[in-house]
């Protein structure tokens, strides 16, 4: 017994490892430990720390046969591997796993990404300005034009309900000679980068965002300022 403790002592080993998952499919994570018997297994708990702050612990005693779970009924356990079925955005965090055994103590910590696929559109938006769009990916696609106009582009990054990012970037260029406009859109879950294209008019071609309203109300004062004379 004391040969015991005192393994349970020296033998803490811990492991780091990435895991990563498409959204809606199966993620397995393993406990990793030395070759184990499932006999010199005493007890073994899962804890979840989501990146919104909440956990959930999956907590099992051999001997006793007690269990404890509050997670969701999407994960699971078998053997010493933690299961999470149709895996979502908001399961990414990092998945803790203690194995006590009779050999020691094992602690692994995996942490999980969950890939969602954007998908891509390229259009006029309702100012008749060039918008591409990278909606619902997981995490934020990465958005870039030809030809590049590093100053006229204005990206926004917005969270969807279920914690997807919708990217959408503006092509706000004042002279364009080129007659085709290309967006690229990049993703971890694209092998290659995603290319849209579209025509648009060769001259006088006269995008403004979000100059629009001052330039109204700047003629709008002006206005006022001429007529108060
Ligand atoms: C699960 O139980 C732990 C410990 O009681 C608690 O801290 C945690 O908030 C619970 N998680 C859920 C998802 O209920
Ligand atoms: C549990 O794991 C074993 C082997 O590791 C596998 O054959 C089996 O299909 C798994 N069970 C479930 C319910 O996934
Ligand atoms: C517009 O683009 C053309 C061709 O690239 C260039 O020759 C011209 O000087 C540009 N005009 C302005 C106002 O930037
Ligand atoms: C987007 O680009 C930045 C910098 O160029 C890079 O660090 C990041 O990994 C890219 N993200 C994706 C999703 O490709
Ligand atoms: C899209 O364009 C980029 C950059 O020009 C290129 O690397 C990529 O292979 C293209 N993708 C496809 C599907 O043609």
């Amino acid at each position: 017994m004391k040969d015991g403790v005192f393994a349970l002592l020296i033998s803490l080993v811990m492991v780091k490892a990435d895991v990563s998952v498409l959204g809606g499919d199966t993620a397995v994570l393993e406990c990793k430990h030395k070759t184990l018997t499932e006999d010199a297994l005493i007890m073994i708990t899962w804890k979840a720390s989501w990146l919104h702050n909440s956990h959930c612990i999956y907590s099992f005693w051999k001997e006793k046969n007690l269990e404890f779970n509050n997670c969701s009924s999407r994960m699971g356990i078998n053997s010493t591997s933690f299961r999470i079925y149709n895996a979502k955005v908001t399961d990414e965090g990092t998945y803790a796993c203690e194995l006590i055994t009779i050999y020691g103590t094992f602690i692994n910590h995996i942490i999980l990404q969950v890939f969602v696929q954007p998908s891509v559109t390229l259009r006029l938006n309702t100012d008749r300005v060039p918008e591409c769009r990278a909606h619902g990916g997981n995490p934020a696609a990465n958005i870039s034009w030809i030809p590049a106009a590093a100053h006229s582009i204005t990206t926004d990054t917005t969270m969807q309900s279920d914690w997807t990012w919708t990217v959408t970037s503006k092509y706000c260029a004042t002279n364009l000679s080129r007659v085709e406009l290309t967006c690229v859109v990049s993703h971890p879950t694209f092998l290659y980068p995603q290319n849209k294209s579209m025509n648009v008019a060769t001259s006088g071609v006269h995008y403004i965002c979000g100059l629009v309203m001052p330039v109204t109300v700047f003629i709008f004062v002006l206005g006022l300022l001429f007529w108060q004379i």
